[in-house]
């Protein structure tokens, strides 16, 4: 069995100024299209993952503590869920409804949500990524090293991600993950799928079947 590279939801330009066609076409064109390729070929000596999704694929492998499966399924997932937690700039209305009520009760405000994302993504020793979830009815933000994932973690339902890896920046903000996560929280956060993902339906939203409809070339 094999997962493709699925197509991303905007162009490859679609984030300019702030995420370039160049840093798209090799953080999705390249990391990304590698994890999904590592997957692949792991999975050819799965025959118990055979028909699996990929949200089974990463749940039996964290339980089997296959590191190099969990870790390539996991990157897929989190791709997944990160392309659809940014769009273009201003394509994205402001929080409104119940995602408004639940971030200003939590950080007051969408500026100050924005903050704190920012100050964890800063904060975050190392690879990883930087999540807003929702918690016994509240906002939080927690990050995660490397692969892992709330998908593993009990009790927390995904809203939105920023992918906090070098891969993600280097090439339009060199080593400076502030100005980064700052371009990323006050740019093309897509608060309509965070909103959307109030429903819990999050993890379901970034999953795929085997074999699932390929990507076109990156635009
Ligand atoms: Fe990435």
């Amino acid at each position: 069995m094999s997962f493709n590279l699925l197509p991303l939801p905007y162009a490859a330009n679609a984030l300019g100024p702030l995420i370039s066609q160049e840093t798209i076409e090799y953080h999705y064109g390249k990391h990304h299209r590698k994890y999904v390729e590592t997957l692949s070929a792991l999975l050819l000596h799965e025959p118990g993952l055979q028909d699996a999704s990929l949200v089974e694929v990463i749940r039996a492998a964290s339980a089997s503590k296959q590191r190099a499966l969990f870790n390539n399924a996991a990157q897929v997932w989190s791709h997944n869920f990160y392309w659809h937690s940014i769009c273009p700039p201003g394509a994205a209305p402001e929080p409104e409804g119940e995602l408004a009520r639940l971030i200003g009760s939590a950080f007051g405000s969408v500026a100050g949500l924005a903050s704190a994302l920012c100050n964890e993504a800063e904060a975050h020793f190392s690879n990883g990524w930087v999540w807003l979830l929702l918690e016994e009815e509240n906002l939080v933000i927690r990050s995660f090293h490397d692969a892992d994932t709330p998908l593993v973690h009990a009790g927390v339902i995904p809203l939105l991600n920023i992918d906090v890896w070098e891969h993600a920046y280097y090439i339009d903000y060199r080593n400076d993950r502030a100005d980064y996560a700052t371009a990323v929280t006050e740019g093309v956060l897509n608060w309509s799928f965070a909103a959307m993902n109030l429903d819990g339906k999050g993890a379901d939203r970034a999953d795929q079947r085997p074999e699932q409809q390929a990507a076109s070339d990156v635009k």
